[in-house]
């Protein structure tokens, strides 16, 4: 990849893939590191959804477990445990809501509040203080959501294998007695993983890679939620629309997943260019839900797209097939939830803010301030319930 490339990636990574998009003339386009994306929404969706690329093991948990029965439960064990829990995330939200200060610094503001819902839920309150403690610390220092600067990322990846070493005696200390109803993350982890097929250090990592599935994406989304939202609403006065429809256009217009993969299996053809065994091809679930053939003004910010019928394109912010995100429907309410604690009873504005995304894992917000200022119900709020 040249430096002119390199710089204007850096500067907009989903301008740049669209930019790449139109100049395609096969459905596919070659990333500038390498690798192809389907960018044809059709091919995409065939890639995603056809059981010829997507059998054996999904990539998502690595070589973690054993079979793609495994990884079945143990996705369905944890996004359970989080559904079972929405009752006590509500109220740790509701307290976490309530700490934060009039005036914050997101994208971290956000990452802290959905960590103070959720922490009790990934390492229930009576594990040892010390491996919850590192457990905070992983959340909101770069290990959850990837750190911006280098040397945040070295601190991270001390913090994250202190996480594992603990994580490790904490799984091996439960086992010794028996797991009744799973408290958190680390119990449903162990619920359905036998120690004779998952040791107790695996266990341990499974329990870190779903810490970084649940909280990062959930943030980012969150945090394109308000910054979206409020750009689009500069007023202060209450948002046109419900929580659920700003959701789901954040997720529309800003897909924390920006690309899916997948390994080809056989030597095959597509767009008309050959691919080989062990190859990866990608999709863009921002190219899916930017396709001008699919979605009316799909550049716009318009969550009342989505009280209008007839109005959508294909949506894969979760992805889709037989390896789309197992908490799907848990994350929406999860969304939903923080949404409707940060706007209750309060106006939102934001300063600075800029709708690029971030280069990191994920399509991650730039760094805004959010003011959160209270007022007193009014008909619409109490309409809302
Ligand atoms: C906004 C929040 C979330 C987003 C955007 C998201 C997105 C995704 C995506 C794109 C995938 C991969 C799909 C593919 O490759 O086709 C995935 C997989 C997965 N997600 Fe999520 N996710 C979110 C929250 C959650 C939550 C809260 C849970 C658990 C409670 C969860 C559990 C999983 C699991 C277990 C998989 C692996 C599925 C498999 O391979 O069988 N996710 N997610």
């Amino acid at each position: 990849m040249g430096i002119g490339d390199r710089r204007r990636l850096r500067r907009d990574q989903l301008g740049y893939i669209e930019k790449l998009r139109r100049r395609s003339t096969t459905g596919l386009i070659r990333l500038p590191w390498g690798a192809w994306c389907v960018s044809d929404t059709d091919l995409a969706q065939t890639l995603l959804r056809d059981p010829e690329y997507n059998t054996g093991k999904s990539g998502f948990f690595g070589e973690l477990l054993p079979t793609r029965g495994a990884q079945v439960e143990v996705g369905h064990a944890v996004r359970n445990l989080v559904r079972a829990g929405m009752p006590h995330y509500r109220a740790a939200l509701a307290k976490s809501t309530a700490e934060l200060p009039a005036v914050s610094r997101w994208p971290a503001a956000g990452t802290r509040l959905v960590y103070g819902g959720l922490a009790d839920l990934l390492l229930h309150p009576g594990a040892p203080v010390a491996t919850r403690r590192l457990m905070h610390q992983a959340a909101v220092g770069g290990v959850a959501l990837r750190a911006p600067h280098v040397w945040q990322r070295a601190r991270a990846e001390v913090v994250r294998s202190r996480l594992v070493a603990a994580v490790t005696e904490e799984a091996r200390r439960r086992r010794e007695h028996r797991i009744g109803e799973p408290r958190d993350v680390l119990d449903a982890v162990l619920a359905v993983c036998p120690p004779h097929q998952v040791a107790d250090r695996t266990a341990a990592e499974l329990h870190l890679m779903l810490f970084r599935a649940i909280m990062a994406p959930i943030s980012s989304s969150l945090a394109w939620c308000v910054l979206l939202a409020c750009l689009s609403h500069p007023a202060p006065s209450p948002w046109p629309w419900s929580p659920d429809h700003v959701v789901r256009e954040a997720l529309r217009h800003r897909p924390v997943a920006w690309m899916l993969g997948r390994t080809i299996p056989r030597p095959v053809a597509f767009g008309g260019i050959a691919f080989q065994p062990g190859e990866l091809l990608s999709v863009s679930p921002y190219l899916l839900h930017h396709d001008e053939r699919h979605w009316p003004a799909p550049h716009a910010f318009r969550p009342e797209r989505w009280a209008e019928k007839g109005d959508h394109g294909p949506y894969i912010p979760f992805g889709m097939g037989p390896f789309s995100c197992a908490g799907a429907a848990v994350a929406h309410t999860l969304l939903t939830e923080s949404l409707t604690a940060l706007t209750h009873n309060a106006r939102l504005t934001v300063t600075g803010g800029d709708t690029r995304a971030a280069m990191s894992e994920g399509n991650v917000p730039r760094p805004f301030i959010l003011h959160r200022v209270h007022c007193r119900p009014t008909a619409h709020d109490r309409g809302r319930g």
